[in-house]
């Protein structure tokens, strides 16, 4: 019984501690006065599409951070962009880093493909652009009409994958908004050197790109 009272000093004060080192430190170090000069706010239109990102799992696939050289040297040499830093996420609330990898690291995408039609492709069946793509298709953000309005998006697919009798698949406002969204991931600006002392460097203590690196396409 009189052994009760250091134990619950010793546990509060463990509890303090780790407060501070996980959640106060580093959202100290973190904190980014002014968002980077060449990044924009989301519109709402690219919010709404960042709902149907988080609603659709598709940060269960995909990542938002591409890392240093430092770290490994994939990355880069898929294009993805050069590594993420702080300031980057200044408009992310909460941000979509993702850890998993089953598709491509996206931060970057609308940098890499800026095409609104092949995005709409893709969402509505992966398997019409990469016959060997396991992302899940997604066809209820789609509608299939007997014929487009004037003002309806049309996806472009190829022949096996048109519905039959004539009739059209249109975009739905969701697949739009997602799109935009996605057209809007671009951090290939060059990173300012203070946020890039913001980023754990690995073992590697050579210095930093700050540029995306040239292959990025
Ligand atoms: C089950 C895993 C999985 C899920 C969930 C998933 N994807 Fe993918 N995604 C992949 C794979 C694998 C690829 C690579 C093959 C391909 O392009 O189809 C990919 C590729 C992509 C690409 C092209 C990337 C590039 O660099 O060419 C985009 C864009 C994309 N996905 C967006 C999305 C969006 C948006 C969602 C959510 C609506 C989503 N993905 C959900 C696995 C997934």
């Amino acid at each position: 019984m009189n052994k009760l009272l250091p134990l619950l000093i010793g546990a509060i004060g463990v509890l303090l501690l780790a407060t501070l080192m996980l959640v106060i430190l580093p959202a100290w170090q973190m904190r980014t006065a002014e968002p980077p000069q060449r990044l924009q706010p989301y519109t709402e239109q690219q919010l709404l599409g960042r709902q149907q990102y988080v609603a659709n799992g598709c940060i269960y696939c995909h990542s938002q951070q591409p890392r240093s050289t430092g770290q490994t040297l994939f990355d880069g040499a898929q294009g993805w962009g050069r590594a993420s830093t702080p300031g980057d996420y200044f408009y992310d609330a909460p941000h979509l880093l993702g850890t998993m990898r089953t598709g491509p690291d996206l931060l970057n995408i609308g940098a890499r493909m800026k095409s609104r039609d092949w995005h709409l492709t893709h969402l509505y069946q992966p398997r019409a652009i990469f016959d060997w793509s396991l992302m899940p298709s997604y066809p209820y953000m789609f509608e299939v009409k007997d014929e487009a309005a004037p003002d309806d998006v049309v996806v472009r697919l190829p022949a096996q994958f048109q519905p039959s009798g004539g009739r059209v698949v249109v975009a739905r406002e969701e697949a739009l908004d997602l799109v935009d969204y996605l057209l809007s991931l671009d951090r290939t600006y060059p990173a300012s050197e203070g946020e890039l002392q913001k980023r754990d460097r690995g073992y590697d203590h050579r210095p930093e790109t700050t540029e995306t690196p040239s292959n990025a396409g």
